[in-house]
This record gives structure tokens, sequence and C-alpha cells, in this order.
């Protein structure tokens, strides 16, 4: 499908890639967001393992990770989407640009705005895409990711609390560091007196909100059934960001207390160039853990399209 130019528009004149901000849309309408072709696309990805789901029983304060083993949904992707109105089940479709026909859709959609981007925030890559279909009143627990987010509403309403990705009241240096270095969200922490301090967006169709790399977010659906489409990418910005915070865990680990991320740009311009040193040589010699190195090209998506498993950089 041809898509109409502009797919996102930003009411705000002055964009800033490390800041939330409010969007519209066009995509509202676009076939690939319509049941039919969402059920094949449930059933393609079910079979890479490439679903993400747990029930309506989650609250904000479940552990993101864990979400899914501790509210487990018994039934296939198929039969939740088909019966989404009655599952009492939050659901997502990870890393639909991994399929050949949804890729098309994050490409649009990410190029649309990738001009703009790259004048403020250079170096897009990773892109992914992520859909998920929500049963009436699901939530999403609190927690942040590592990419930056544009998160459009195409069907239903719902409720997203985001945090300013540099609220160390919502979530700590620490949390952060350990998110970087590990994956592990267990410093991420819900408390109710969070909902003060967040951006709140009342989403309905052709809304969204731009969310920056680890801007914590905490989602509650609305009465209906809900589908909401997510285009994320890492840049420059964030990867160099991730680097310093998994560094910082390190030295933490070494009994170390170290500054915030960004209170010294000179230590973090010279720490983080030779962490990035440490790791290139690291991969020179098979030591690597898939972190890249100097001189090592980004990838275009966050999972190759040609990869078997359901593997991703996000959850
Ligand atoms: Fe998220």
């Amino acid at each position: 499908m041809q898509l109409s130019s502009p797919l996102l528009e930003f009411p705000s004149t002055s964009f800033d890639p490390w800041r939330v901000s409010e969007l519209r849309h066009h995509l509202g309408d676009h076939p690939l967001f319509a049941k039919p072709a969402l059920m094949e696309l449930a059933a393609r990805l079910e079979q890479r393992r490439s679903v993400r789901a747990h029930t309506a029983q989650a609250t904000a304060g479940t552990a993101f990770n864990h979400a899914p083993a501790i509210f487990p949904n018994r039934r296939t992707a198929v039969a939740t989407l088909d019966d989404i109105d009655n599952a009492g089940v939050w659901m997502s479709l990870l890393n639909v640009q991994a399929d050949e026909i949804y890729r098309e859709l994050v490409d649009g959609v990410l190029d649309s705005v990738k001009p703009m981007l790259d004048k403020l925030d250079p170096g897009m890559c990773y892109r992914g895409g992520w859909i998920f279909l929500t049963s009436p009143r699901a939530v999403t627990p609190f927690h942040m990711d590592k990419e930056h987010n544009f998160i459009l509403q195409i069907k239903g309403r719902k409720t997203l609390y985001v945090w300013e990705p540099d609220d160390l009241e919502a979530v700590s240096e620490e949390a952060r560091d350990l998110f970087h270095a590990s994956h592990s969200r267990d410093l991420v922490a819900w408390r109710d007196a969070l909902r003060a301090r967040a951006h709140v967006f009342q989403l309905e169709p052709g809304m969204g909100a731009y969310m920056p790399a680890t801007s914590p977010h905490m989602v509650e659906n609305g009465d209906g059934a809900s589908i909401t489409a997510s285009f994320t990418y890492y840049t420059h910005s964030t990867i160099r960001n991730a680097r310093m915070h998994a560094l910082h865990q390190r030295l933490r680990q070494m009994g170390m207390q170290p500054a915030r991320v960004g209170m010294h740009p000179w230590w973090d311009a010279f720490s983080g160039a030779l962490y990035s040193g440490l790791l290139g040589l690291q991969q020179a010699f098979g030591q690597g853990r898939g972190s890249a190195g100097v001189g090592e090209e980004y990838s275009r998506y966050a999972l190759d399209p040609a990869a078997r498993e359901g593997s991703h950089a996000s959850i």
C-alpha cells in the first residue's frame, strides 16, 4: 500500500529526540492493521516464537520481564486475537520487521521521519515494529526499553503514562546501569505516587506519543479492545548512552560509585571511547557478547529478517 505523507505529525514546533512529546498519525486505515491481516501475521510470528503475552491479571507493579511467566496466556496467538474482546489478555507481536510483509510498513513509517531525525539524532539503526493487541482494561506493567519509540494508537483507547528519560525519581541511575548491562529490570520499581510525575496521554485512534530511549512507561487499556503499534530504532546517541550505563555497572561491580551518565561529558566521551575499544578488541578475539565495537556496522533492523528464531533486542 502506498503510504500517504506525512505519516506522523508533531504538534510541537521543536522536536527534541531526548524529550517526550505528543504526535498524531495517519495509519489508522492501513490494511495491515485490519483483523484478517493481523490474524495471518500472528500465525506466522507464533511459528517464529515471536509473540509475547500475559493475562489481564498483571498490574502496573508486575515485574515486566516476568509477566508472561507469572500470568501466562494459555491460548494460541490466533485464538487470542480472534477473541480479544473477551480473552483478558495483553499480547505483543514482536519484531514484525522480520516479516517481509510488515517490514515494508516499518520502513515506510521510519523512512518518513528519518530525514528530520538525521539532523537531530543521526544513526538510525536496529529498526523494529511491534503490534500490541489488548483486551479491555488490561495493563502494561511499568518498565522501560532501550529504543526510541513512536507509539501509535490504531484502534480503541488507552491511557499512556510516560516519564522523561532522565527522571531518576521514576527509575534510578543504578536501575538504568543494571538494565543496560544485563537487560535486567529488577530495580525498576512501580509506586503509585509516580503517576503525579508522568506525562499522561489519553490515546485515541490517530493519536500517539514519542518516547525517547529509556523513558519509563505504563499503559492502562480502556473499556474496549485496542490495537497499538510501536515503531522503534536506535541511534548513535542511544548506543553511546547504553554503553556508558553498561560501563558504569561494571564500575559499580568493582565497588566504585560512578557519576550520573551525562554529568561529565568529557568523562563520558573518554571512557566511552575506551570501553568501545575494549569491546572491539573482545570481538576481534571472539569473546564479544553481541555488543557493537569500534568500526562495526550497525544492523538496519533490530532482528535480521533472515533469522529463524524469535530472539529480539527488546522485550
Ligand atoms: Fe515498552
